[in-house]
């Protein structure tokens, strides 16, 4: 199924998004706002995000063709499971069934939109394949999902953060405008919003992380070790001939899901790993880490390496 260039979604009616409403978030619980609340805090936000309360995440619709940029930046087909972490009118979720073909999950605190989500995918012909729940993001189960999206805030994607990175390596994440403070992004457009509803600048930013594999620490294969450190998508490993104090090689490099791969200063490709359940292999290497290709390391026990 292949989405089309632009986006007719069947459920809102016009281009306009509906009449915001709010919910707030205080010190971990959310409850409504008043409509005054959501006037002043989507004007705040255009002024300058960092100055809006952090604490509030109104709703605020992503633009149809932002829509459509997150679910094709994140890669969205029939396998997928999508979760859309404050859903709103249920746009994206549906979007993500009617258009890719996947299936997926809205939920929001504010009852009505969740109502009205329901009506937008049985009028989008994708009831079977949806699914909208009251219910708050932060208590929401996250596993089995391969794609969370989310249009909230800054705070709010950092206090999500930690879940996001304890995901399956692999899983997408596609925030609309906000990032997730030094977990940089693997990608970022940036898309010019003529129509968006808040702030002056009228551009959307759509990021992606793919959760990268979990992979700190040491690995052990018969006679060499593998010594790994790692700051979100970036590693540095360390390989050595057991009882041989000088490296074989170093390789710096970035992860993706499973996918380990090293360069060189120049771009020069000089390893690539991948994690495969328990085991990381060494699929390829550069001399003389060459010696060590197809070789399979075990995270080490409490007493380290031993054959
Ligand atoms: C900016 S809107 C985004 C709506 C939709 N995802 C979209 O992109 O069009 C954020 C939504 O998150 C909802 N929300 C805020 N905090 C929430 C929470 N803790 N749990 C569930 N929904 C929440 C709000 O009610 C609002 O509808």
């Amino acid at each position: 199924m292949r989405p089309p260039s632009s986006l007719a979604l069947a459920t809102p009616r016009g281009g306009r998004p509906p009449a915001a409403r709010q919910s707030r978030f205080r010190g971990g619980k959310l409850g409504r706002g008043s409509s005054f609340g959501v006037l002043l805090a989507a004007l705040l936000v255009g002024i300058h995000a960092a100055s809006w309360a952090q604490d509030e995440v109104p709703f605020i619709t992503t633009p149809d063709y932002v829509t459509l940029a997150m679910l094709q930046l994140a890669g969205v087909g029939p396998a997928d499971r999508v979760v859309d972490l404050g859903s709103g009118d249920g746009r994206i979720v549906i979007t993500a069934a009617r258009l890719f073909g996947a299936s997926g999950l809205g939920v929001e605190l504010v009852p009505d939109l969740v109502q009205q989500s329901r009506r937008h995918a049985q009028a989008a012909g994708v009831a079977d394949r949806t699914e909208f729940r009251v219910q708050d993001l932060f208590a929401t189960d996250l596993r089995g999902f391969s794609v969370v999206t989310m249009y909230l805030l800054p705070a709010v994607n950092l206090q999500l953060r930690p879940r996001l990175l304890a995901l399956p390596a692999g899983t997408r994440v596609v925030s609309h405008d906000w990032d997730m403070g030094d977990w940089a992004p693997d990608r970022t457009l940036t898309l010019e919003v003529p129509d968006k509803p808040i702030g002056r600048e009228k551009k959307s930013s759509v990021h992606l992380w793919v959760v990268p594999a979990a992979v700190q620490g040491l690995w052990c294969t018969a006679g060499a070790q593998l010594d790994l450190t790692q700051r979100f998508q970036a590693f540095s490993a360390t390989l050595q001939a057991r009882g041989v104090a000088a490296p074989v090689a170093v390789f710096d490099g970035r992860i993706s899901g499973t996918v380990l791969q090293a360069v060189g200063s120049l771009g020069e490709p000089r390893a690539d790993l991948r994690l495969d359940r328990d085991t990381l292999q060494l699929q390829r290497a550069a001399a003389p880490a060459s010696a060590y290709e197809g070789r399979r390391f075990r995270r080490a026990g409490a007493a380290g390496c031993s054959d």
